[in-house]
């Protein structure tokens, strides 16, 4: 009894420990490094190799690898127990012929179509997969720079961002055993090329950051709204800006009436928490202006209002703040990269709670820029506090804004969870975030704009309303439209991520749960805007 006692007692040490540890970068993470040597020697727990489909006897890394087993690799796919199918991860026991106990072999997939995402995506697998106790250190080839043709730093990069991304997990809350708390510690990517190390090494830190950033993002959507009130979230966001030496400013609920933010406090109004209006901002360019706004929708809990919504599934209403999240997230590996762009994160964070003080079905209200709004439903909450920081973004001087929200479910209705919408009112910057989201593996999809759904959002009584009338549908658009006079003449992209920003299991990089969706597409338009 006494000794069982002890466990429990250092059980819960240990999660105190991890707390604290993880306060600003989320949970401990395994770390990725480079290292010049020869894989079938060297020492690791376990070592990856991989193999396209449809080969039969392997060639370089992995064909050393099988030489140094005595051909274990090849009768292992000459039994049909391999076949190099993407996803699929076989562990071998090496009995002593080399220094690591196992080989793990993951499919590459089909030669045609292999690029650096199936490279993101394997890593995150290889993570999950090998997650067991007695796994600490991992070694692995650098998928895809071989006979894979990828550039090496790219799929260093990759190889980073996938592990770190895909063994993200939220224990934070869970009283869990070992077991469920085994972790990898170190991923070893091992180039046989001493030459090209360097230059790997940096391409690994590069994508620690962005990875580091998105779980950062996921931390926060999946913490419960108890714990992530918006003044918790303004003091999180406080205190990394801190750390990446960065400005910061929280507008108060006085300083929103001064300034006239009607939109946002009529939100604000139900919630016996007060609202925040976070900024952040990073001159790495130097001189006046914002080169890029980012603006994420922060309501922290999203009980619909007055116009409340029924129970099932309200929980996942916690994350409605992974706009804020993910540019607060963003603008800080912007900063921490030392991007040469000059870049501001606003985040307008309030819950959204029905009280006697809340907003009605009905009442009109007026944004910072004079427009007044008929709020004919408090659900469409979401709209209401971007209208107020995207003028807010104006009054600062942004020369771009891109605002990411979880604004509509309709937007699931149309695209599901695979992509997120994106709308615009200028082609060039659309095309920059479009370019921004492939290379961070993100799919999205543009919807139109056309003056026609301006209709749909005409009010008897005021400037507009925040839905639309009647039974016509284009809910994404018509949420997109309400915003567009907010941004005014300012080029501007619009990213409805409320179908990908939580996923019902993993997939790849994107993990189940808070999916960290948009995160590494923003850090990789300022990375672009500062290039140019
Ligand atoms: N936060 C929701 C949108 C949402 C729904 C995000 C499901 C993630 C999953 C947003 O504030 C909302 O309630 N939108 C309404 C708009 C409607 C009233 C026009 C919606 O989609 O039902
Ligand atoms: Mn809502
Ligand atoms: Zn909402």
């Amino acid at each position: 009894m006494a000794g069982r006692s002890r466990r429990g007692d250092n059980a819960v040490f240990k999660v105190a420990c991890r707390r604290k540890a993880g306060s600003l970068t989320g949970e401990k993470h395994v770390k990725v490094r480079v290292e010049q040597g020869d894989i079938a020697r060297y020492g690791a727990d376990v070592l990856v190799v991989n193999l396209f489909e449809g080969v039969t006897a392997p060639g370089g890394g992995t064909g050393a690898v099988d030489r140094a087993l005595e051909g274990a690799i090849s009768k292992v796919i000459a039994a049909g127990d391999l076949r190099g199918k993407s996803g699929e991860l076989v562990v071998l026991h090496t009995l002593g012929r080399i220094p690591a106990p196992r080989v793990a072999v993951a499919g590459l997939g089909s030669r045609e179509g292999f690029d650096i995402d199936a490279v993101r995506n394997l890593a995150a697998n290889v993570v999950r997969g090998l997650r067991r106790p007695g796994v600490r250190k991992v070694a692995t080839l650098a998928h895809g720079a071989g006979v894979g043709g990828l550039d090496p730093e790219a799929a260093a990069q990759a190889i980073a961002e996938g592990s770190i991304l895909g063994g993200y997990r939220f224990l934070k809350h869970k009283t869990a055993n070992d077991e469920e708390r085994a972790e990898i510690d170190e991923v070893v990517i091992v180039e046989h090329d001493g030459g090209k190390v360097a230059a790997m090494q940096r391409a690994v830190e590069r994508g620690t950051v962005l990875a580091e950033a998105t779980n950062i993002a996921r931390d926060w959507a999946n913490e419960p709204s108890n714990h992530l009130t918006p003044t918790m979230l303004a003091e999180r966001a406080e205190a990394l800006a801190r750390e990446a030496g960065m400005e910061f400013e929280v507008l108060e609920r006085r300083e929103m009436e001064r300034k006239g933010m009607g939109a946002l406090l009529s939100v604000a109004k139900g919630s016996a928490e007060p609202p925040k209006l976070v900024r952040l901002g990073w001159r790495g360019r130097g001189g006046e202006g914002w080169d890029l706004a980012l603006v994420g929708k922060g309501i922290t809990f999203d009980t619909g209002g007055i116009s409340i919504k029924p129970a099932a599934n309200m929980e996942a209403m916690k994350a409605d703040m992974t706009g804020a999240a993910s540019v607060i997230a963003a603008a800080w590996a912007l900063a921490r990269l030392g991007a040469k762009v000059n870049v501001v994160a606003i985040a307008p964070c309030t819950e959204n709670m029905p009280s006697g003080s809340a907003t009605k079905p009905g009442d009109v209200v007026r944004a910072m820029n004079g427009r007044t709004i008929e709020v004919i439903n408090t659900d469409a909450e979401g709209r209401l506090v971007l209208a107020d920081a995207l003028c807010w973004a104006n009054e600062l001087g942004a020369k771009r804004i891109v605002d990411v929200a979880t604004l509509t479910g309709a937007v699931t209705t149309a695209l599901g969870d695979i992509c997120y919408a994106l709308m615009t009112n200028d082609e060039t910057l659309c095309r920059q975030v479009e370019e921004a989201a492939a290379a961070a593996g993100e799919k999205t999809w543009r919807l139109p704009m056309w003056k026609e759904y301006d209709e749909f959002i005409k009010s008897d009584v005021a400037d507009c309303r925040n839905v639309g009338t009647g039974n016509r549908g284009a809910g994404t658009i018509v949420g997109a439209k309400f915003l567009e006079p907010f941004a005014g003449k300012t080029p501007w992209v619009h990213l409805d991520i409320a179908g990908v920003d939580n996923l019902s299991a993993d997939r790849g990089w994107a993990t189940k749960g808070a999916s960290g969706y948009s995160v590494r597409a923003l850090i990789n338009l300022g990375l672009r805007l500062s290039e140019a």
